[in-house]
């Protein structure tokens, strides 16, 4: 689904024996940096950090929806969860392959995630208590998502950038398919209207979190300077809020927040303050959902072993018989 903005691990600085002239001319004239290409080992590892917690947050975002596949109230609502949640297995799928043209193995990346060593995006620590929280997250936390990743399409590092166009597109139907549940449900009955509202209630103040700590208080990082990141996370976060406002006003829902106003003069939605200790409580492991969620990820990673091994012994079996044949064509 996204990456977080958040980064509480320790600065990937650029060291001063790290200094590369000839890249840093080809960052400036936007050029697209590729696997074989030299590069500064802070920007590698700033790269395979970001890009592997992007992957992560995608996998691990696929249980708070997977687990309301079975309980969508019509066939149409069940294929399309089914197909939203295999997308984000999918958006995973290439984010790890990207990190991986960057030198490290996937199991090291999954293992960082296992052990705990590796973040992914808060959101995911959240409970999902009713249907209309499906149609919540598609509209609000993909929304974000989209936000955020659309700049990440022109990241100078090309295998990121070329997987976040794809992503984008099917992004974009998430962000649809949850305003269309919610347009369902605030046009229903006042039960399923009130049950939309308290889920936007709820799921509001962490979406606006997704873009992560205020650039006042963000580590500093090249990212900016590198191309990888294009725009702060305070400036994500009040285009989220300016397109999001519209959006609830259609459907005829509010937002929490009751400083939320627009402001003529800056031309852009006032909103009040987050509360940054909830953020860094669930960031740092103390959500409603976060063991619940490595929990599942880890049974889900054991159950599917002995299908990786299969598939594994599978395409080996192919090649060998590939092998074998053309020497006999040989001979
Ligand atoms: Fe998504
Ligand atoms: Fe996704």
């Amino acid at each position: 689904m996204y990456t977080q903005s958040f980064d509480n691990a320790p600065p990937v600085a650029a060291k001063a024996d790290d200094a590369n002239p000839e890249f840093e001319a080809r960052i400036a004239r936007d050029e697209s940096i590729e696997p074989n290409d030299d590069m500064p080992d802070a920007y590698r590892k700033t790269l395979i950090r970001q890009i592997s917690q992007h992957a992560h947050s995608e996998v691990v975002g696929m249980l708070p929806e997977g687990g309301w596949i079975t309980r969508a109230p019509s066939l149409k609502r069940k294929e399309i969860l089914l197909a939203k949640v295999q997308d984000e297995g999918g958006h995973g799928l290439y984010l790890y392959a990207a990190a991986e043209t960057l030198g490290v193995t996937r199991d090291a990346l999954i293992d960082a995630l296992h052990s705990g060593k590796a973040k992914y995006s808060s959101i995911f620590n959240y409970p999902t208590e009713t249907w209309a929280d499906i149609g919540t997250i598609g509209w609000l936390v993909d929304g974000a998502a989209i936000m955020n990743q659309v700049p990440l399409c022109r990241c100078s590092y090309g295998p990121y950038a070329r997987a976040m166009i794809r992503v984008c597109k099917e992004e974009s139907f998430h962000q649809r398919q949850g305003f269309d549940l919610l347009r369902t449900l605030c046009t229903g009955t006042p039960e399923q209207k009130a049950m939309a509202q308290d889920s936007v209630n709820r799921w509001w103040w962490p979406s606006l979190m997704m873009f992560g700590p205020h650039d006042s208080d963000s580590v500093h990082t090249n990212a900016m300077a590198w191309g990888i990141k294009r725009i702060s996370n305070d400036d994500l976060r009040q285009k989220f809020v300016d397109a999001t406002v519209p959006q609830a006003q259609f459907l005829g829902l509010t937002l929490p927040d009751p400083d939320l106003k627009w402001n003529a003069e800056r031309g852009h939605y006032d909103f009040g303050a987050i509360n940054w200790d909830e953020f860094w409580r669930v960031v740092n492991g103390g959500g409603v959902c976060n063991q619940e969620r490595m929990h599942d990820r880890i049974k889900a990673f054991e159950d599917g072993r002995w299908v990786r091994e299969a598939a594994a012994a599978h395409a080996a079996k192919q090649a060998k018989r590939a092998i074998d044949s053309s020497m006999k064509v040989a001979a």
